[in-house]
């Protein structure tokens, strides 16, 4: 048992998406999210220092002692795993872009992959879709953006430039037959709603963030670190940038990311 905070990392607001899902999985233990927002996004980056900057910031949450770490980033994962795990002696669980699912899914036998060019890049990515996808016969189609993460981190989701960034970038998906969207950054769910609203019902959305959270309370469970208490878990935020920009879009994808509060009479 600890009462040590888990940490999270994303190299911006978009893991929040991911800690929406750890609050469901996870009532009981505290979460201390840290958004390197100083050099957000980290998808166009080179790979080094990808690598140099994830490690940078899983040392500060080391440094504050958390009892593991979920990078909820899906461009520091496909980098950084091997790394991070050589170096600290503590839990570090990665997001893997949810192809197997959205393999299982399709009817159509053609699903779309929506992610940065770190991600694109990265061995993650070739690896579930040679495990998974190659086998079952499922065509994979790689749609990249470097503008919508900007984007998610200005507040602008639901904003007209990014449905018009999706138009561009998913429509020959769409044209292609996929009916399946992996959603392969953690700032993506976010853009739920602008997909929706361009493509309605074509795609199949699919993200890795309630996977994840299933397998960081397995990790937890094995290794002994899962909090005694059930309920009151809470959230600390941490960002490497301005905190004062970053307050309203934390708070308001928060809100996003935990669902509207069931608020209920005391003698119901
Ligand atoms: C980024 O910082 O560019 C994207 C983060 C992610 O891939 O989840």
């Amino acid at each position: 048992m600890s009462d040590a905070p888990l940490g999270v990392f994303d190299s911006g607001v978009g893991g929040l998406s991911v800690l929406g899902d750890l609050r469901r999985a996870l009532p009981g233990e505290d979460l201390l999210y840290l958004a390197d927002t100083a050099h957000v996004p980290y998808g166009a980056r080179p790979d080094g220092e990808i690598r140099e900057l994830t490690a940078r910031a899983v040392s500060a949450l080391h440094a504050r002692g958390v009892k593991g770490v979920v990078v909820a980033c899906n461009t520091a994962s496909a980098f950084s795993l091997g790394d991070l795990r050589s170096r600290f002696d503590m839990p570090v669980i990665g997001l893997v872009p949810a192809v197997k699912p959205a393999v299982l899914a399709t009817r159509s036998g053609v699903v779309g992959v929506l992610a940065t060019p770190g991600t694109m890049r990265g061995t993650l990515l070739a690896d579930v879709i040679r495990e998974f996808a190659d086998p079952a016969g499922v065509q994979v189609l790689k749609a990249v953006s470097t503008e919508l993460v900007p984007l998610v981190e200005a507040g602008q989701a639901d904003s007209a430039r990014a449905r018009e960034v999706l138009r561009e970038i998913l429509t020959p998906v769409a044209q292609a037959g996929a009916d399946g969207l992996v959603l392969g950054c953690t700032h993506y769910p976010f853009l739920a709603g602008s997909i929706r609203a361009e493509f309605g019902d074509t795609f199949m959305l699919l993200d890795s963030g309630a996977a994840v959270a299933r397998h960081t309370r397995r990790v937890l469970e094995e290794r002994g670190l899962l909090s005694a208490r059930t309920s009151g878990g809470t959230e600390a935020f941490l960002v490497t940038g301005d905190p004062a920009r970053a307050a309203p879009v934390v708070t308001d994808l928060l809100s996003r990311a935990l669902g509207a509060a069931n608020v209920q009479n005391e003698g119901e």
